[in-house]
């Protein structure tokens, strides 16, 4: 064959992948090919395919003969909303997807350009593992991958996509990047499946319920969004990276902004209710401030008495976490302490400043949540908070109480700016709690115990359930009227542009893992 004749052939022999009958089953189960994939993640016409001539070097269990160009794999870079960015696509059509020798090194070199260019890197996974055909060194390979995983970490943003299978130590790479998205019904991630469980531990479990896309979700928090299907999934990467720059020395892209900048939304005036045990959604507030009602949450179903997502301010992407009176009551227990964690060390890693919405009772009293680790875990979030250098804006909206005070991004731990609202409520702890402890003697005593108790209540109450106490003390900078906080944020986030702050040197800290 001449060379022109040889490349024609390759080029079409890569296109097909594992040939049209596995093309059609990968179709018939509701998927995406990888090139299709990649069509639909990047800007038209822009991506620019690498290595998809490497092949493999098996030469065992007949895999001399079993032989395809680019060896199930698609991997380059293209423009997403006009930005560079990579990516690998694994194909299931090719043994499985599975990660070869060659295969991890064509991964490898996509992530070592995109750390040098300083640009994000994307993984669309569809793959059985390792290639079993080549043993170790297919193990090498991912450990290859997990390695640039880690120090590409708060470098560029990393996403992963889970769009078939994801077993084993394929789990890794997904679980060290910063957002894991997971299409519904036809993809899932374990380390050990559901035939290994039966047999050491006698459980029965799909592999739906063991490691599916709302399993993740909303169990165990590994993956933070679920999507229906692979088109919704690539849409969502592109809007997840409207958000964030390419690389931690950038800022994050503006967007132009219709929404009026000082638009006062009178119905937060009234949002709070007057009862302190009564439920709101703090996802009205966040909306009602926000650009064009405009929230994309993260996590959205696990752990919800946080909520974490991104959102505009004039045009600037920022992340707001915000505590949820509607579930649980908004208390800070393990998992949200977690998850609000992870997210606001993703912004300071990336210059995405921080709005917290605060309305916290404390952190869940319980064995479960005590034998659990509540102290490590809860401290998590409190370090986040303490070591992020970018912008922070706090809004307190009502309850801020004892130790999830400090927590919530309070003065204290070097927040810029500090609102509350006329609803807020700054104390040690609530009212009856308080009065429990600081009277129990004297109202067992009381000829009337309960007009006892609820005066001292009510004087609590009007000693410490407002902001005036801390507004005193400069720990909250201004009390302001609710309908007023769309323009004040954006206002505070116009002055902290040039914000400038520093850690003090060190290799790295030790957050309570
Ligand atoms: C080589 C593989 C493969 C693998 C699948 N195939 N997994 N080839 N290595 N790991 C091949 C199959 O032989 C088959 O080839 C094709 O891919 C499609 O697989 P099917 O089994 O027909 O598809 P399906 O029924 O959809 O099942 C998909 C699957 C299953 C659930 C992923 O294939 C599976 O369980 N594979 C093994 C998973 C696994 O245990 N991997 C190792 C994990 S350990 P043909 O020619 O028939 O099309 C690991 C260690 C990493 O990854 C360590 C890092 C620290």
């Amino acid at each position: 064959m001449n060379p022109k004749d040889l490349l024609a052939d390759l080029g079409r022999r890569a296109a097909l992948g594992g040939g049209e009958e596995r093309l059609r089953r990968q179709r018939e189960a509701g998927k995406l090919t990888a090139r299709e994939r990649i069509d639909l993640l990047f800007d038209p016409g822009t991506f620019e395919e690498i290595d998809k001539f490497v092949t493999h070097r098996c030469r065992d269990f007949g895999m001399a003969t079993q032989v395809v160009p680019g060896d199930g794999v698609v991997c380059g870079h293209g423009r997403v909303n006009g930005r560079l960015a990579y990516a690998f696509a694994q194909d299931f059509t090719v043994f499985g997807g599975s990660l070869s020798e060659t295969n991890a090194a064509k991964i490898v070199k996509i992530m070592d350009l995109a750390v040098k260019m300083g640009a994000p890197v994307i993984g669309l996974n569809d793959s059985g593992g390792a290639r079993i055909q080549e043993g170790v060194v297919s193990l090498g390979g991912y450990a290859d991958i997990f390695l640039r995983n880690t120090l590409a970490s708060g470098v560029v943003p990393q996403i992963s996509a889970i769009m078939g299978p994801c077993a084993g130590g394929a789990v890794y790479s997904p679980a060290i990047t910063d957002f894991t998205i997971m299409v519904k019904s036809t993809s899932y991630m374990f380390v050990t499946g559901p035939d290994v469980i039966r047999t050491v531990t006698h459980e029965q479990v799909t592999k739906e319920e063991l490691g599916g896309a709302m399993t993740h979700n909303e169990r165990s928090g590994i993956a933070h969004f679920a999507v229906d299907d692979d088109h919704e999934c690539l849409l969502l990467i592109r809007e997840l990276l409207s958000f964030m720059p390419n690389n931690n020395l950038d800022d994050p892209p503006r967007a132009d902004c219709a929404d009026p900048l000082d638009r006062a939304d009178q119905a937060l005036d009234t949002i709070v209710p007057e009862a302190p045990q009564q439920a709101y959604d703090m996802t009205d507030v966040v909306r009602a401030v926000v650009d064009e009602g405009y929230l994309l949450e993260v996590h959205e179903h696990f752990a919800r008495n946080i909520l974490v997502g991104f959102a505009r301010l004039a045009g600037r992407p920022v992340g707001v976490v915000a505590n949820q009176p509607a579930h649980l009551a908004g208390t800070l227990d393990i998992d949200a302490s977690v998850k609000g964690a992870r997210f606001v060390r993703f912004c300071d890693a990336f210059n995405i400043p921080l709005v917290t919405f605060e309305d916290v009772p404390g952190f869940l009293p319980g064995t479960r949540q005590e034998y659990g680790g509540i102290i490590r875990h809860g401290a998590k979030l409190l370090y986040a908070f303490a070591e992020a250098t970018v912008p922070k804006l706090t809004v307190i909206t009502r309850k801020a109480y004892g130790g999830a005070y400090c927590v919530m991004s309070s003065k204290h731990i070097r927040t810029d700016v500090n609102y509350a609202w006329p609803t807020a409520e700054i104390a040690v702890m609530g009212a009856e709690g308080a009065v429990n402890i600081l009277y129990r003697r004297e109202l067992e005593t009381a000829a009337d115990p309960a007009a006892a108790r609820a005066a001292k209540v009510a004087e609590y109450r009007q000693k410490f359930a407002n902001p005036h106490v801390a507004a005193e003390r400069g720990f909250i900078d201004e009390v302001i009227q609710p309908r007023e906080t769309r323009a004040k944020l954006i206002g505070a986030l116009a002055a902290l542009e040039t914000k400038r702050d520093r850690n003090p040197p060190k290799k790295h800290g030790n957050i309570p893992l």
